[in-house]
């Protein structure tokens, strides 16, 4: 197919991985045409800026911090977490904008995080079979043949969800939150209740304290204020799984090419969909918004240089970004030669590293959890790599929250097995919580440092 042959819902006459079986398709298709009338929830000019921030991070004079939770909840859209989830992305930005002396750019994982690919497709308790839970905007976790039910009106849910989160967002942006002579805004209760261990606390403060007085001192001697510098900017970012709600959001904007999906600025796609002929592929190549592919250690050279192909083939500065999950004892074989085949196909994606999900395990109770342990190891020995390679390191993607949770492992604070019986809530992946996500920061700017 070319391009001339794709529309926003051409994907429709492909097999897609991972879809919906809706009891009721003409309320879906209701459902579907609402959203397709509804204003869009991002601009195509902060989609067009952010490519540009992104072209830049390819070229290691940028770096990206993708991060938030694994699924998000449409309860989770509370004032608490959405700021908690916003200084723990902003607070980790200023150490490794200090440590790395790059600018970063950030991109939350939420505003419209809600649908979830399934490794199986139902789930069996006492005999009992049911669909699996595939996240808010499909369906509701709890095992009855009702909460499991998908519903079409999620979807309105889920854009209404979104559209109220952005908007929190967007107001703490622009109302002073950002401001970078306060970065002490952004501060956590944990850091004042010293839940944070002394070396990783005092270095943070440091950094603080520097920002605001290097702004004061630029303020001096320019004798104005740094109105470019003002404020930090933020974007959005979604696993882009449920093609009826992505294509929905896809629209043509005045007096530029192509489509837009406003729905987000960076939808990615999951490593379950990324199929060269199936549907995802088929959505997303046709799409201008700069793409996320995941990346698994079974991925081989010809399989990536076609997606390239597929998803960019003018291999547009900025477009691509190759988010790799191998875990960190497959990452040493995996990577170097998916690093050689592009270096070598001329193509300069962004190369980011999500030490997440390949380096999941399940506990002897049954939990699925991640050692801090391997996800910091992931991702030192992929900034080695790179460097080896003569290749850049353009970001990372994290699962996290800046909320006191126990679901990941290990870490400075030491979080046991035990910890996890009351400390868990996400209902997918485990996240890094508050001090574990700090702590990284730190060991990714230290790694990032050592020539
Ligand atoms: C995820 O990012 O939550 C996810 C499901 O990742 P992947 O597609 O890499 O397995
Ligand atoms: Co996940």
């Amino acid at each position: 197919m070319t391009a001339e042959d794709w529309s926003p819902t051409s994907w429709l006459g492909k097999p897609a991985e991972q879809s919906i079986d809706y009891p009721d398709p003409a309320a879906l298709a209701a459902a579907v045409q609402r959203l397709h009338s509804l204003p869009p929830l991002v601009t195509s000019w902060e989609i067009e800026r952010l490519r540009q921030r992104l072209a830049e991070a390819a070229l290691g004079k940028r770096f990206l911090l993708q991060g938030g939770d694994c699924a998000e909840t449409f309860d989770s859209c509370a004032p608490d977490q959405i700021t908690n989830k916003l200084k723990i992305l902003l607070q980790m930005s200023l150490v490794l904008s200090q440590g790395i002396g790059k600018p970063i750019i950030r991109v939350g994982r939420f505003a419209g995080q809600y649908a979830k690919p399934r490794t199986s497709l139902t789930e069996t308790i006492g005999g009992e079979t049911l669909p699996s839970y595939f996240g808010d905007l499909v369906n509701s976790p709890g095992f009855t043949p009702e909460a499991r039910r998908p519903d079409p009106q999620r979807l309105l849910d889920g854009y209404a969800h979104a559209s109220m989160t952005l908007n929190f967002i967007r107001a703490l942006m622009s109302g002073g939150f950002a401001d970078l002579h306060h970065p002490e805004y952004w501060d956590l209760a944990f850091l004042e209740r010293g839940n944070l261990a002394p070396a990783i606390r005092d270095a943070y403060l440091a950094i603080r304290g520097s920002i605001a007085s290097s702004i004061d001192f630029i303020e001096r001697i320019c004798e104005t204020p740094i109105n470019e510098l003002h404020r930090v900017e933020f974007y959005t970012s979604h696993e882009g799984l449920h093609l009826p709600y992505e294509s929905a959001l896809t629209r043509r904007v005045p007096r530029r090419e192509g489509h837009y999906n406003l729905g987000c600025h960076l939808p990615w796609i999951g490593e379950r969909t990324r199929q060269a002929d199936g549907a995802h592929i088929e959505y997303f190549r046709g799409i201008r918004n700069p793409l996320g592919v995941k990346i698994g250690p079974k991925a081989t050279p010809d399989e990536l240089l076609r997606l390239a192909d597929t998803l960019d083939p003018g291999a547009e500065p900025g477009r691509l970004l190759l988010i790799c999950r191998f875990g960190a004892g497959k990452v040493e074989a995996a990577l170097p030669p998916l690093l050689e085949a592009m270096r070598a196909s001329g193509r300069r994606p962004v190369w980011v590293c999500d030490p997440m999900h390949g380096n999941t395990i399940t506990t002897a109770s049954g939990r699925k959890t991640r050692p801090f342990e391997s996800i910091a190891r992931e991702v030192q020995l992929t900034i080695d790599l790179h460097r080896a390679a003569g290749s850049v390191l353009g970001g990372v993607h994290f699962e996290l929250t800046g909320d006191k949770v126990a679901e990941c492992i290990g870490g400075a604070s030491q979080v046991t097995e035990a910890d996890l019986a009351s400390g868990y809530e996400s209902p997918t992946d485990p996240r890094l919580n508050y001090e574990q996500s700090m702590e990284l920061a730190f060991a990714i700017s230290e790694r990032m440092n050592r020539g």
